[in-house]
């Protein structure tokens, strides 16, 4: 069985103790970071002087998802401000080959992800060319959502077209990630989940995590 990766997504961890909660979840593998900006989605969550602090607290990989207009303007600010990969999506510029080639050129692990409502086709062009994809399972723009049942068909799919091409990429799910479906998410073929509020709940993230993991075994 592949190994799974958690990535615990920073937007609904509690900011006044950013520090805390990155060590708190330093036994994940990775760490997700939620850019929003008020026009790609509807909603606004934080930038780059959030993501260069994450960066001084932690050693874990920082897994940022731009849901921001014309990604391509920002690659770089957000290469110098830590990100250890970066996720672009295919509804957010007319040139999604051009955006992942320049996240691999600033030496970036380079994602793709689509909207619920995005055909798969479309990520399809650049998936040799991608070391992750992600299968948005909410609508995004805001934590605490139901996931979508008809995203276990979309990463099923997608597990498939990446195993054609033999490509090692991950395959990545975001949204209503939670220790009820983790495992069928697991089972559809994804390799790395993403999860706020199942992690970070009111008993705090280091018994979200083991939930999940109990979950998954
Ligand atoms: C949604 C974000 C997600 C979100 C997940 O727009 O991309 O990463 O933080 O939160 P939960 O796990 O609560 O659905
Ligand atoms: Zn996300």
């Amino acid at each position: 069985p592949r190994r799974v990766h958690l990535a615990p997504s920073l937007l609904s961890c509690d900011f006044t103790r950013l520090g805390e909660e990155l060590r708190t979840i330093q036994s994940a593998d990775w760490a997700h970071v939620d850019v929003m900006d008020g026009q790609f989605v509807p909603n606004i969550s934080f930038g780059l002087p959030i993501l260069a602090a994450a960066r001084r607290a932690t050693t874990l990989f920082l897994d940022v998802h731009l849901m921001i207009d014309r990604p391509e303007r920002y690659l770089r600010d957000f290469a110098d401000a830590g990100a250890d990969g970066l996720t672009v999506h295919v509804e957010a510029t007319p040139h999604i080959h051009r955006a992942v080639q320049q996240i691999r050129e600033l030496g970036k692990k380079a994602g793709v992800t689509l909207n619920p409502g995005t055909p798969l086709e479309a990520v399809r062009p650049v998936l040799a060319d991608v070391d992750l994809v992600l299968v948005m399972s909410v609508n995004p723009g805001f934590g605490g959502q139901k996931f979508i049942p008809q995203s276990l068909d979309r990463i099923r799919t997608l597990r498939r077209w990446l195993d054609e091409l033999g490509s090692p990429a991950e395959l990545q799910v975001d949204g209503g990630v939670s220790p009820t479906n983790a495992r069928a998410v697991v089972n559809a073929g994804a390799t790395c989940l993403v999860a706020g509020s199942a992690v970070f709940g009111s008993d705090g993230a280091a018994a979200g995590l083991e939930r999940l993991r109990e979950a998954l075994k």
